[in-house]
């Protein structure tokens, strides 16, 4: 059962004042550039109901090209999701009464029940802007009236290089969408995944923690480019044994290779809107790209891209083969389910806003903070329930 979204109180905001803007943004920010779905899910006339950010769109392929429009008749607010009619290829007819909009523009353009009326031609349902790149279909939730930012601007460094083939794989986590990005990103979490089955399917090294300290992460905000948290692995104190009371309890993997080649994760990076670029993982000389996709306050669609250099179509096809018969069984399902499984307990409580309050974070969380405060400082506008009526 979907809650209704709720306005965070102003007397818990003025709590965080460094990161007020991401506290409040339980539904995501406004004006940037989202992955909708998979483009191998949406094959040519089909049609597909997203949500976003809260906002209840509609997908059509139309010659190749993707079209989104509100899912919402401007009639009586019906979705039109409820029974599909499309009875040409360029437009959606609403089953209740038949007002009838074009795909590209969202303008109505016929009322079947009522070919006469003044309305047609006079309003139009919303649209939003698509790109489509690396296998992935993005929408620009944004304000009316407002040109999108570049989409470049809201995609991790290397994601759009041409050079890099990518496969991945979507879910959906119950959980709010800043629960997925902390948990990709939290350097201190690798804990949890010592016993997943790519730790000896890859022979990597997989210490106890990463401590950060907050100086060695680095900032990224230059003017006209994405705007990210980049921690670089390779700089931390790194942590193989737990102990308590001095007695060694825990032992972290250490990699048996002999061959000199990376045998440990370099770096992590957490991108506006919510994207997260693991460097050399799940192996040495592979990328991988993660969204945490706001749907509404409870749920984020999760999407997983791996991305590995390649200079012929023979070595993408490889990839993309490694990918269903490697890494989606072994670290998808085996090392990502886990970190689902962490969002699934951590909801429990950061579910009530003033948990935000009470939570007890410590030096190697350090770089979590640092995204916060990014988030609020370069985020182009919160979603409010406001937004959604
Ligand atoms: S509610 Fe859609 S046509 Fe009337
Ligand atoms: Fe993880």
């Amino acid at each position: 059962m979907l809650r209704n979204p709720t306005f965070v109180e102003e007397s818990i905001l003025r709590k965080v004042p460094r990161w007020r803007d991401y506290l409040e943004a339980k539904l995501g920010f406004r004006n940037h550039w989202y992955p909708a779905k998979l483009s191998r899910e949406l094959d040519e006339g089909a049609v597909a109901k997203v949500t976003i950010c809260g906002e209840n769109i509609l997908l059509r392929r139309i010659d190749g090209q993707v079209r989104a429009i509100r899912d919402r008749c401007l009639h009586r607010g019906v979705p039109l999701s409820h029974k599909i009619e499309c009875y040409t290829k360029d437009t959606i007819t609403c089953w209740y009464h038949g007002f009838t909009y074009r795909w590209d523009d969202g303008a109505l353009c016929d009322i079947l029940a009522s070919p006469d009326s003044r309305a047609i031609g006079r309003a139009s349902l919303r649209t939003y802007p698509v790109e489509e790149a690396k296998g992935l279909i993005f929408l620009f939730i944004g304000d009316d009236g407002i040109a999108p930012a570049p989409f470049s601007e809201d995609v991790p460094p290397t994601f759009l290089d041409d050079d890099l083939a990518l496969e991945g794989d979507s879910y959906v986590v119950a959980s709010n969408w800043r629960v997925g990005a902390e948990n990709g990103f939290d350097g201190l979490h690798v804990y949890i995944h010592r016993d997943s089955p790519l730790v000896p399917d890859t022979d990597r090294s997989l210490p106890i923690g990463h401590t950060a300290q907050s100086g060695d992460v680095e900032v990224i905000e230059a003017e006209g480019r994405p705007k990210g948290i980049y921690d670089s692995f390779a700089n931390h104190h790194v942590l193989w044994d737990g102990a308590i009371g001095g007695e060694i309890v825990v032992k972290g993997v250490r990699s048996s290779r002999t061959d000199g080649s990376a045998t440990r994760t370099t770096a992590a990076s957490l991108w506006l809107p919510g994207v997260l670029r693991v460097d050399d993982f799940p192996d040495q000389d592979r990328y991988q790209f993660e969204w945490y996709v706001p749907i509404d306050e409870d749920h984020h669609y999760y999407v997983i891209m791996i991305g590995r250099r390649v200079s012929s179509e023979e070595e993408a096809r490889a990839h993309r083969e490694e990918f269903w018969a490697r890494w989606k069984p072994v670290s998808l399902d085996g090392f990502n389910n886990q970190d689902i499984e962490a969002r699934l307990a951590l909801e429990t409580f950061y579910r009530n806003d003033d948990a935000w309050l009470s939570e007890m974070l410590i030096e190697g969380d350090a770089p979590i903070v640092k995204w916060r405060e990014l988030c609020h400082a370069h985020n182009r506008g919160v979603q409010s329930p406001e937004n959604l009526r």
